[in-house]
């Protein structure tokens, strides 16, 4: 029986020095936060990868995983063979795609790091078969060689760690490879300005937009100088909240993201850009719509199903969840 990746994080870690651990994460924290790509290779040896693994993959893995639900919840025939996951350091976004995807027959991790690829792979041999039997290959992205042909392919948390003409290459190196690309980013400015960039990239080369965006006209938010995001919660393990000294239970992982593919696909009358406000009778959505524009929508009780399906409606889900017809 194959374990949760929290499971398996803890079955690989828990014999780790803590101390060393506690290190290397504030070092990771310090490097993250400062915004700016890496000079060095950040996950340096065997300390920082699992560090990295105890402290970010849950939430990278997190961040994948609804992704992947806001994609197939768009094309809901979505079922890639074989994965490429280029940047995949310990493998959090094999992890998603190894879930959302049983019919997932092949994986194969690309990273520059040695050490993230080695316990990686360790902390597979624990998951999903099709993780258990990964190809985990080292690779320097900046060599600029063809990318492995899969039916997916995944850029997670990698573009923010390359020069940005480096990030162009790779999201070029990821559409010669796969017929659909997964692009993550955390949700910040400066995570936005690369999955944007990405997006322009690939309209530019006639690819056809899965998620987050319900049009392929101009980013409204990119417009105003905003930036699409949603946020994730997700669960801390133990482990995470000794790392980081934290007593909350929960983090909220926010990100930015873009999936696309050759073919177009059917796209929704619209996606919820902030938390709906709900009041007495009627909720307040801010929506970014079909017609290539965000704005504020009131839906009151007197709209019945639409009424309804915007009371269960979440930050970042399609508009109408459900596909919900208005006239109905
Ligand atoms: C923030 S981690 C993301 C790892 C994983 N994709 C995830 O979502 O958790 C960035 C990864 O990009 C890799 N990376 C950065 N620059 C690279 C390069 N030039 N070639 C190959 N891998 C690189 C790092 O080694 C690291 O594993």
């Amino acid at each position: 029986m194959p374990l949760t990746l929290t499971r398996a994080l803890e079955a690989v870690l828990d014999g780790e020095d803590a101390e060393a651990l506690r290190r290397a994460t504030a070092r990771l924290i310090e490097v993250y936060r400062s915004g700016a790509p890496p000079s060095a290779q950040v996950l340096r040896d065997p300390v920082s990868a699992a560090a990295y693994a105890a402290y970010r993959m849950p939430a990278t893995h997190a961040a994948v995983s609804r992704v992947l639900r806001y994609a197939a919840e768009v094309v809901p025939g979505l079922a890639p063979r074989s994965l490429v996951d280029v940047g995949g350091g310990t493998g959090a976004a094999a992890w998603a795609v190894a879930e959302a995807f049983p019919g997932l027959g092949s994986v194969e991790v690309l990273d520059g790091s040695a050490d993230a690829l080695a316990l990686g792979a360790r902390i597979a041999r624990n998951g999903p078969s099709v993780l258990a039997g990964a190809r985990w290959t080292r690779r320097d992205l900046a060599a600029n060689a063809p990318l492995p042909q899969a039916d997916l392919a995944t850029v997670s948390y990698v573009l923010g760690e390359l020069p940005d003409d480096l990030g162009g290459r790779v999201v070029d190196a990821a559409m010669a490879a796969a017929g659909v690309v997964v692009v993550v980013e955390p949700g910040t400015p400066r995570g936005f300005a690369a999955v944007h960039a990405a997006r322009e990239q690939l309209l530019a080369a006639g690819w056809h937009l899965v998620a987050p965006c319900p049009h392929e006209d101009a980013c409204p938010l990119a417009a105003a100088g905003d930036w699409c995001h949603v946020g994730v919660r997700l669960d801390r393990t133990a482990l995470h909240r000794r790392l980081k000294g934290a007593s909350l239970g929960h983090e909220d992982e926010k990100v930015s993201y873009v999936v696309a593919r050759r073919e177009p696909a059917a796209l929704p009358e619209g996606r919820v850009l902030r938390h709906p406000v709900t009041r007495k009778g009627m909720v307040r959505l801010e929506v970014c719509r079909a017609d290539g524009n965000a704005a504020a929508e009131v839906v009151s009780k007197r709209q019945g199903p639409r009424y309804r399906a915007a009371r269960h409606a979440g930050w970042g889900d399609r508009w109408p969840i459900g596909g919900t017809d208005p006239a109905d």
